[in-house]
């Protein structure tokens, strides 16, 4: 592509009033999973899967952007590019593994034939410490599973590296195979890892293996699975998670797990990926989007964005969600809040704490274009049907959850098409692209106080010594 086309795509995006403003979003083209999210000497490493020529899923690149504070990010680019014969379809999504002064980052390699048959293979690229990416080829071949073989997560223990890769059996079922390593280069496959969750879908994506606070969790994004209770299971896909005391290894099973809980129950919200940082905590960012759906901004050839980094820890047997607090920073100015407020700026950050046994939130326009959060003494319900664009109906445009705390303390991003909500106090989140034109107020119902903070834009610098 050109530069003239490129500089116009960006500009197109940019003009977009649903273009955010602190959240990660491409600079043209379809953002999809977050890849490789590692710290390496104080900077966060963010990689996303990226389609440049449109908001299609068309041939998958690994974006790269590298920040210290999540305000400023450093856009690196390209970080690895699909076109060697393993790779030719595509650099699907995996994960990054530091050490010494190293990023080794872990990818699918995504080739069809003439026949369109796919060869997913799992490879390696090296990032050294002057940020240059170099790829090393395929490390793993698919000698056990279906053409559904992708998306690995790399981490290590001891002297022993060991890899998740989502997995589709023979019998067509969704699954989680694991690998061990001595040195990153010849992986011995363990075989699937037992769970209660032997007939959960049809495919495994995105998954995710780490402790937490004394239990181990497995996290992944399952494909196929149906359910007719209102609170769960209402998106395409979902993503969520098991916790489990621990992983045996040689006959790998998820000892002593819980039942698979969602891990966010908005609209939008898919393959989210974790890492642990410099200061041992775990931080999950998700990907604000899901396959096989049309986004109103489509027709300006860009489409989806990542979510707010989110520290997670388990408290009495749930993972809890919190905003990382290094958002704080992004806060301009704060205003105490109540009834009905005007919007200074379409990127803010809401917080409010109530016993009540009722409430309502509404952000919408002039018009009557609304999206509506409410509680009452059992359940939230997230209410986006009077959008002035609505889209995946067929979904439905409402999700609910049960509300387990008396006292709430509610935290809310907003960010001029996407609204991230921490509900229950961090048990549940529900995150949701909003369509609407010309948002000029919020209501708070009454009783409701609130602080207000308008939000700063991310800031997009490029790196020192110039493009890669
Ligand atoms: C999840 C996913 C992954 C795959 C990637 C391709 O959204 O389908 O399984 O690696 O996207 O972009």
């Amino acid at each position: 592509m050109c530069d003239e086309r490129k500089a116009a795509l960006k500009a197109l995006a940019e003009a977009d009033p649903y273009y955010p403003q602190f959240h990660i979003s491409p600079p043209y083209g379809l953002l999809n999973d977050p890849n490789g999210l590692c710290q390496k000497d104080g900077e966060h490493h963010i990689f996303y899967q990226w389609t440049p020529v449109g908001a299609v899923h068309g041939l998958k690149y690994w974006y790269h952007l590298s920040t210290r504070d999540f305000i400023t990010l450093v856009d690196h680019g390209v970080g690895i590019r699909p076109g060697d014969d393993y790779d030719s379809h595509g650099c699907y999504s995996g994960s990054a593994l530091v050490e010494d002064d190293k990023a080794f980052l872990f990818y699918t390699g995504n080739k069809r034939d003439e026949q369109w048959q796919r060869d997913a293979t799992q490879c390696l690229a090296v990032m050294d410490g002057k940020g240059n990416i170099e790829k090393h080829g395929v490390v793993i071949s698919n000698e056990h599973y279906t053409e559904h073989f992708r998306d690995p997560k790399v981490w290590k223990e001891g002297d022993h590296y060991y890899m998740v890769v989502g997995a589709q059996t023979s019998e067509l079922k969704g699954g989680i195979a694991l690998y061990h390593s001595l040195d990153m280069k010849q992986w011995q496959h363990k075989g699937m890892i037992a769970t209660n969750y032997p007939d959960f879908g049809y495919m495994w994506e995105c998954p995710d293996l780490f402790t937490l606070d004394g239990y181990t969790v497995l996290l992944f994004s399952p494909q196929g699975v149906q359910d007719d209770d209102k609170y769960r299971f209402n998106n395409i896909y979902q993503s969520g998670y098991l916790l489990g005391d621990r992983l045996t290894k040689d006959t790998p099973e998820l000892v002593n797990h819980q039942a698979f809980a969602e891990l966010d129950s908005g609209f939008d919200f898919y393959a989210p990926q974790t890492y642990e940082d410099e200061q041992g905590r775990r931080i999950l960012i998700g990907w604000i989007g899901l396959p096989e759906i049309d986004y109103p901004t489509d027709k300006n050839q860009w489409a989806h964005m990542l979510s707010i980094p989110r520290q997670l820890s388990v408290e009495n047997g749930v993972v809890i969600q919190q905003p990382l607090s290094e958002l704080m920073a992004m806060r301009m100015d704060a205003a105490i809040v109540s009834g009905m407020v005007t919007l200074e700026s379409p990127a803010f950050e809401l917080e409010f704490t109530t016993s009540a046994l009722h409430f309502e939130l509404m952000i919408g326009n002039e018009a009557g274009d609304q999206i509506c959060l409410s509680m009452n003494e059992s359940e939230f319900t997230l209410d986006r049907s009077k959008m002035t664009e609505c889209f995946a109906s067929e979904f439905g445009e409402q999700r609910f959850i049960v509300r387990t705390e008396q006292c709430q303390n509610i935290k809310l991003f907003f960010d001029c098409s996407v609204l991230e909500v921490f509900l229950n106090n961090g048990r549940n989140t529900m995150t949701a692209r909003v369509f609407i034109r010309e948002l000029s107020f919020l209501t708070l119902s009454q009783g409701v106080v609130g602080q207000l903070f308008n939000l700063k834009k991310s800031r997009y610098v490029k790196p020192e010594g110039g493009d890669k």
